[in-house]
């Protein structure tokens, strides 16, 4: 009788899974007709997932994505469509759509209604209180009015300002009179230029390169030690259990740096509600507290909570971002000498005194604009934009060959925008793999330029970066000519094996 019933259940259970399994094989070929099978890839993971998107590229199985990335265009002149679809089946049926087509993501980019953000996607950076970056419609709009004010004309201002002290102090106090600086990693010293840049415009608190302050009382960090942490290792906290986090040094370090950075704003926060005559202060976070006590907005206060939800996503939306641009800005100077020299002779032009050029004449400076926006062209930081369908609609897609083609979009496809395959792209970009700044001197293609986004949800911190980004370049290559560093064991290499591995690596520093 017994094994009558474990029979009976395991048949049972079998039925089941055969039945689930014909559903979701129907319900794959009904999505891959709803694009009219257009061409791209099937396969079995949903790229979205974190066991595909560590996997590499495996026919059928996974799509690959972080090849796909760093492959730019391969997909898409595979296609011979500058869009491509992605079906996948595990866990759930998805579609997901590839945007490298300008018109296309200038579409979505500026319907946020019609293509909002897959909220669920975001869900890993709530970890620190609901926040602008990860939120959607009414709740974003009421964040939004609270936050944006912060990013004023007057906190450029400070940031063009305390750019050029922070790198002053670099040349002046760390490396001195020293003809010749060697920089190993060029990352160090851009994550420290950022770092002391979001510190002080960010929260009114200056770092200095050499600062050895105590530890004050009540604290086990210095705020430049928990600010530095919290910055350089946000991941784990992002994706450890809470219990994980006490396993090993480097993990207790994240934790209690993540717990001494909230004391430290609370100190911050209360310092500016108890100060008697309020001084005027233009960093972010004293803007944030001016707006959310402003009844005139006529939007419900951020609670604490989203207060600190949203100072943490300043930090994670701005910092590693701007500092690798500038890394990278710095390596291709390197490379290219000759950009490098053209760069010095306009900025020599504006400045023959070495003077300190002013907030007001940053306009002028389009050539250190352009070389950034090149930087940012080629190595864009968010490499992939998403946004869902919220509603049966259609995208058309262009080709190298000058066609167009109209792509049916079911309610809830993804749609990744994918920055470095439009960047790439040689419809809009004459030779897209050169190092060119010049080309941002001229009419540029705006609409195939999206290393901060477009539209509505576009970076709210663009001006900032700019201007940060602006004012470390002119100061360094005013002052130092940056080059590759001279090392025997690579005399024999060519100069595409020299800029791979310099694009991975370093570069080197020196007075002119
Ligand atoms: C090179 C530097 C930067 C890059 C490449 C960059 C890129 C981006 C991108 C692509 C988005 C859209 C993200 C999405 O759709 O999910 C975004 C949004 C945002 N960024 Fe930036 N960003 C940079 C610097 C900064 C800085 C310095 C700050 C602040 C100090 C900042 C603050 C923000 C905020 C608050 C948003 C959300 C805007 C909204 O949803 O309304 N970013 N950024």
């Amino acid at each position: 009788m017994q094994v009558f019933f474990a029979e009976a259940a395991f048949i049972l259970l079998l039925s089941v899974c055969i039945l689930a399994a014909i559903r979701h094989v129907i319900q794959f070929r009904v999505a891959i007709a709803n694009i009219q099978n257009h061409p791209g890839y099937r396969v079995l993971l949903n790229t979205a997932s974190y066991l595909a998107s560590a996997c590499p590229e495996i026919k059928g199985i996974a799509f690959g994505y972080d090849n796909q990335i760093h492959n730019k265009r391969n997909s898409y002149e595979w296609a011979g469509w500058d869009l491509i679809s992605v079906v996948s089946a595990f866990p759930r049926v998805t579609t997901e759509l590839f945007l490298t087509d300008a018109a296309a993501i200038k579409e979505v980019t500026m319907s946020r209604h019609r293509f909002p953000k897959p909220i669920d996607e975001y869900a890993i950076l709530l970890f620190f209180g609901s926040n602008i970056v990860a939120s959607e419609d009414e709740d974003w709009k009421r964040v939004r009015k609270i936050v944006a004010p912060a990013f004023s004309d007057r906190n450029n201002r400070l940031v063009w300002d305390e750019t050029q002290l922070i790198m002053l102090d670099l040349f002046n106090n760390v490396w001195g009179d020293r003809k010749e600086i060697v920089v190993d990693h060029c990352v160090d010293i851009t994550l420290q230029i950022a770092l002391s840049v979001i510190s002080v415009a960010g929260f009114g608190r200056r770092i200095y390169w050499r600062d050895n302050q105590a530890t004050p009382i009540g604290h086990s960090m210095t705020f430049k030690e928990a600010l530095h942490t919290v910055c350089t290792d946000i991941i784990p906290i992002l994706i450890m259990p809470k219990w994980a986090m006490g396993l090993t040094k480097r993990l207790r370090k994240v934790r209690v740096a993540f717990e001494e950075f909230e004391k430290y704003m609370v100190d911050l926060i209360q310092d500016r509600k108890t100060l008697e005559k309020k001084e005027q202060r233009y960093d972010l976070l004293s803007s944030l507290l001016d707006a959310n006590d402003d009844e005139d907005l006529g939007v419900a206060k951020l609670s604490t909570k989203e207060l600190f939800g949203n100072i943490f996503i300043f930090l994670f939306a701005g910092h590693e971002t701007t500092a690798h641009t500038l890394c990278f800005t710095f390596a291709l100077l390197a490379l290219y000498p000759d950009e490098q020299d053209a760069l010095f002779q306009h900025i020599k032009k504006l400045l023959p005194d070495d003077r300190l050029p002013t907030y007001d004449e940053m306009p002028l400076f389009t050539h250190s604009l352009a070389v950034f926006y090149e930087t940012l062209r080629l190595f864009p930081p968010v490499t992939v934009i998403p946004k869902i369908s919220a509603q049966d609609t259609i995208l058309k897609a262009g080709n190298a060959a000058g066609e167009t083609k109209s792509i049916p979009v079911p309610k809830g496809t993804y749609l990744r925008i994918d920055v470095p395959g439009l960047h790439y792209n040689s419809r809009y970009w004459e030779d897209p793999h050169t190092f060119k700044p010049s080309r941002f001197l001229e009419d540029w293609p705006r609409d195939a330029f999206m290393p901060l986004s477009a539209g509505a949800r576009a970076c709210l911190g663009r001006k900032f970066t700019e201007t940060e980004g602006v004012a470390a370049i002119t100061m360094l290559v005013s002052r130092y000519k940056i080059e590759v560093k001279d090392e025997p064991q690579f005399a024999a290499e060519s100069f595409e094996e020299k800029k791979a591995r310099i694009l991975k690596v370093a570069a080197v520093i020196t007075q002119t």
